[in-house]
């Protein structure tokens, strides 16, 4: 009988050293998308990869020789808003990384943060691990799953190209903060705080893809304003920053590998 076909645990030495040709962005809200599609000049795709009636949207197109596919998880069918969230953004990620095998995927949006932690409206972060603050399961080893810690992939060179402000990422299907999810924001050490970036690391890990998290801050959470108001304030400006940004990223990752990241 044939042996067991394994994974490896890490990419493996082939992945980090080869030029990188395709990468996924998701990104779930399409007020976020849009800059980037209209800035990369990106087209709809007419899609077959993905399931029949489902919202998901794709948008693709070539830049400096790497393919890019912007993905989002599209408007609810019932309700028309964004379908934000951690079980649209894994089963998006999922669907997109069995059809399109990019090299990368970006998860890029906006999160909250943290001012007790440096985090302050407009700035950038790249995130350096991430994960869950509303899946407690107090059963020893439980606990760890719930939380489901994940590095992403390093990015020390993106980061001192760009200038951006580092931490940890912590995720979660609420916009609001109840005293529970604060109490394992805390013991996330979490500097900023969005609703798929974990999600979208488990997929990654899942499927032995790298990853990395671009997060630009709307709302400060532990501020004096109201948390909804103050994110769709700022969400229109604070858009233009994350653009920004990810456009300058992918330029730094063009014609460059996993391991110069
Ligand atoms: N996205 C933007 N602000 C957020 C917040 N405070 N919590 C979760 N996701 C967010």
């Amino acid at each position: 009988m044939a042996p067991p076909e394994t994974q490896p645990d890490a990419p493996s030495e082939d992945v980090q050293s080869k030029p990188i040709s395709s990468i996924l962005i998701f990104i779930a809200m399409h007020t976020e998308a849009l800059p980037l599609v209209n800035r990369f000049q990106l087209t709809e795709a007419v899609d077959s990869s993905y399931p029949k009636g489902v919202p998901w949207v794709r948008y693709h197109g070539v830049y400096k020789n790497l393919h890019l596919n912007i993905v989002q998880p599209g408007k609810d069918p019932v309700l028309g808003v964004d379908s934000v969230g951690t079980i649209s953004a894994s089963l998006v990620t999922y669907a997109s990384v069995l059809a399109l095998q990019p090299d990368l995927i970006i998860n890029a949006g906006t999160a909250g943060g943290f001012k007790a932690k440096g985090a302050a409206i407009g700035d950038v972060f790249l995130a350096s691990e991430v994960a869950f603050h509303d899946r407690r399961i107090p059963i020893p080893v439980f606990d760890l799953y719930g939380v489901g810690l994940r590095p992403a992939c390093s990015t020390c060179n993106i980061s001192q190209e760009l200038n951006l402000k580092i931490g940890r990422l912590s995720t979660g299907d609420s916009l609001d903060m109840s005293p529970h999810d604060e109490a394992s924001i805390i013991a996330n050490e979490a500097t900023i705080k969005d609703m798929e970036g974990a999600a979208v690391a488990y997929v990654a890990d899942l499927l032995k893809v790298p990853v990395i998290f671009i997060k630009a801050v709307t709302d400060i959470v532990d501020g004096d304003k109201p948390t909804a108001e103050e994110f769709l304030q700022n969400l229109t400006a604070v858009t233009a920053a994350l653009d920004e940004t990810v456009a300058k990223a992918i330029d730094f990752i063009a014609g460059k590998c996993i391991s110069e990241l």
